[in-house]
This record gives C-alpha cells, structure tokens and sequence, in this order.
C-alpha cells in the first residue's frame, strides 16, 4: 500500500497546483495532508499556530503524514516543512517522492498571490531565503526525482513526473 506519487517542496513550489493536475491525470484522489490535518483540527493551520504553536502542528503534521503513507493510490502533497521531522524523511524512505525545486524569485512571486502563510510573515522573500536555504538539503535526502518547477507550465511539471512513474 502506498500513494502513486508524493510531491514535497517549499511554499510556493506549486505542490497543490500539480498534485491536483496529477490526480486528475491519472483517475486517482489527491490527497494533502494540511487539508486532513485542518478538517481534524476544524480550523486553519495559521489558526493551529496562533492557538498552539508551531510543535504542536508538526506533532499533527508527522502524524498526519504518517497516516496518509498508509492510504493506497492516491496522489499525496504534503506541507512544506514536512521533511523537518526525522521520522517523517524515514517514513518517506521507499516511496516515490518528487522535489518540486522553485528558485527563491519565482517561489517569492508564487507565495506572494496566495494567502497568508503563519511562517512567512513580515519579509516574505528573507523568510523564504533562510527556510529554502535550511531544507535543500532534506528535500534532497528524501526525493526520487526533483524536478526544477521555475520557467514551465503546470501540464509540463506533470509530464515530466508522468515520465518517471
Ligand atoms: C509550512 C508550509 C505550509 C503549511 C504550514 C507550514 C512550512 O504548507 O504546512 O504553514 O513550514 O513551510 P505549504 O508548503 O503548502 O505552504
């Protein structure tokens, strides 16, 4: 049992956007697992945050995650800071996870048209530099194929995914 397909990345990298062209390519459901941990919690995540903090959203976020690894045949977009938890990147480990890779610029021009985000308030792009700096490294850890999103359409992100599944 497992998903057909697990899109990581920054905010702004466009995991939603092509999860959902994903899942509409291939028949199956999409999944994401801030959605399933705001249906729990019966609040938006910048609510989580306000209301209990950052690690208690990471505790919902790993056991979120850890859930939906179990489903069977869905396309599965997880939250940007998804690889921060160790046990998340070993849970992550024999699954066919895809780096959804944005350059600091266009993940800054993508971010700014969507709605508000509890970690990139103030400075957007100075956020997005010191957190895309700090997880480049993990996304890497746990990615099968990374695939640069800047300068292509969403119909071509989702080719080139569909290539190598
Ligand atoms: C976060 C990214 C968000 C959401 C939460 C924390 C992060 O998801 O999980 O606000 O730490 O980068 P997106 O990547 O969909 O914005």
């Amino acid at each position: 049992m497992s998903p057909v397909v697990v899109l990581v990345g920054p905010p702004g990298s466009g995991k939603s956007t092509i999860a959902a062209l994903l899942s509409e390519r291939l028949g199956v459901r999409h999944r994401d697992t801030d959605h399933d941990i705001e249906a729990a919690a019966g609040k938006p995540i910048s609510d989580i945050f306000v209301d209990e903090g950052e690690p208690h959203f990471r505790k919902l976020e790993r056991d979120a995650i850890s859930a939906a690894l179990q489903g069977d045949g869905e396309v599965l977009s997880l939250g940007g800071g998804a690889i921060l938890d160790a046990g998340t990147r070993a849970d992550l480990a024999g699954h066919t996870v895809v780096f959804l890779d944005v350059s600091l610029g266009e993940a800054t021009k993508r971010v700014g048209l969507s709605v508000a985000r509890p970690l990139l308030l103030g400075n957007v792009r100075t956020q997005l530099r010191n957190l895309m700096e700090a997880r480049r490294p993990l996304y890497g850890e746990v990615a099968k194929l990374t695939v640069l999103t800047d300068e292509k359409t969403p119909d071509q992100i989702a080719d080139e995914i569909l290539e190598h599944l």
